[in-house]
């Protein structure tokens, strides 16, 4: 049984167990019918069994050997990684500005963190790839056991991992990549080519570009490591059936003939708006990310005037761009809103 169904059944025996509020007490009104479908692994109808079905159906929709579902973010799942491959004292070489996960994870593995920094774009002010001749340096260099790198980055700059990954399997090297911004990579080719099959581990967010719930996201291995133990050392013994549900659900919409539409479609919109904004630069390998800059505005201009004249919000910013963030939710009329902002500057 799927775990969206499991949790539409009803439980008809009388209940002394946890959860407390006994899918009826809803303290916090607007979570009201998440309260009711909130249920303990110990339920008789075997949530736990219907997690592990989840995750094969999974692994079998991405072709991978293991697709864990995460329901404390990427940022786990870069833990996880780290700590299945890496042993204490071995070296692992991660970015000095990656996200604080990267170093976090290494700390717990009590790991040696080996730096290595990317060039920035003078002109973009944005982190660019991760050049596979710098890594190879470093591998001749050092006695590497893991590399993690950030592909694509906020900004949506993509790295050749399959270059990369030849690189690692010449040193024996695990690469772990956080894809965490790349959740929809695997279901278009117009989107940059993902990781999911060609690292050891890749780590997606579905909550950054794939429509998931904060903070729903996915472990994928491609090596002969297990990532089980790692995760039931940093996970709660009581998971949210909710969140890992909607995880569920998510993956069949994002595969789903109507989610992989409404994908086309979004691409199709950026796609519009990159053609007529003839007044703006783009940037990036990534549709969805909109890094772009509007001759004689720095980035943070642009950004305070899409803010208090068109109460456009974007995702990022620095001094010579700007990065709106669109994903399956951003729907044509968002994106018209945006392209309108951006022609009357
Ligand atoms: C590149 C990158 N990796 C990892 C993370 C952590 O992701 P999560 O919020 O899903 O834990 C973030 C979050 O912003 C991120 O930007």
């Amino acid at each position: 049984m799927s775990l969206v169904k499991l949790l539409k059944k009803r439980n008809k025996k009388i209940l002394f167990t946890t959860p407390s509020h006994s899918q009826k007490l809803a303290v916090f009104k607007p979570l009201k019918s998440m309260y009711k479908i909130d249920i303990s692994e110990t339920d008789a109808h075997d949530p736990v069994k219907a997690l592990l079905k989840a995750q094969e159906r999974a692994k079998k929709i991405y072709k991978t050997n293991s697709t864990s579902f995460l329901t404390n973010g990427s940022t786990s799942g870069i833990i996880a990684s780290v700590l299945t491959c890496t042993n204490l004292g071995e070296k692992v070489m991660l970015w000095r500005n990656s996200h604080p996960c990267h170093l976090n994870a290494v700390r717990l593995a009590g790991a040696i963190p080996i730096f290595y920094d990317l060039e920035i774009d003078p002109d973009w002010g944005v982190p660019l790839e991760t050049e596979p001749e710098m890594i190879e340096n470093y591998l001749n260099a050092y006695d590497i056991k893991t590399l993690i790198i950030t592909s694509p980055t906020y900004e949506g700059i993509v790295s050749d991992i399959r270059k990369i990954k030849s690189i690692c399997e010449k040193h024996n090297v695990y690469l772990i990549v956080d894809e965490a911004h790349g959740a929809l990579y695997p279901f278009s080719e117009r989107l940059p080519e993902s990781a999911v099959n060609i690292a050891d581990f890749t780590v997606q967010s579905l909550h950054k570009t794939a429509g998931g719930l904060n903070p729903t996201a996915l472990l994928h291995c491609m090596c002969n490591l297990r990532v089980e133990k790692a995760l039931s050392m940093i996970n709660t013994t009581s998971p949210s059936y909710p969140l890992l549900a909607s995880i569920e659900e998510n993956i069949n919409y994002l595969n789903s003939w109507w989610g992989k539409r409404k994908l086309d479609r979004l691409l199709d919109e950026l796609e519009i708006l990159r053609d007529e904004c003839g007044n703006c630069e783009f940037f990036g390998d990534d549709l969805t990310k909109i890094l772009l800059k509007v001759p004689n505005l720095t980035g943070e201009e642009l950004s305070e005037i899409l803010f208090d004249e068109f109460d456009i919000e974007d995702e990022k910013t620095n001094e010579k761009s700007t990065m709106l963030l669109c994903g399956i939710g951003t729907d044509k009329k968002k994106v018209e809103k945006l392209k309108k902002a951006l022609l009357s500057l």
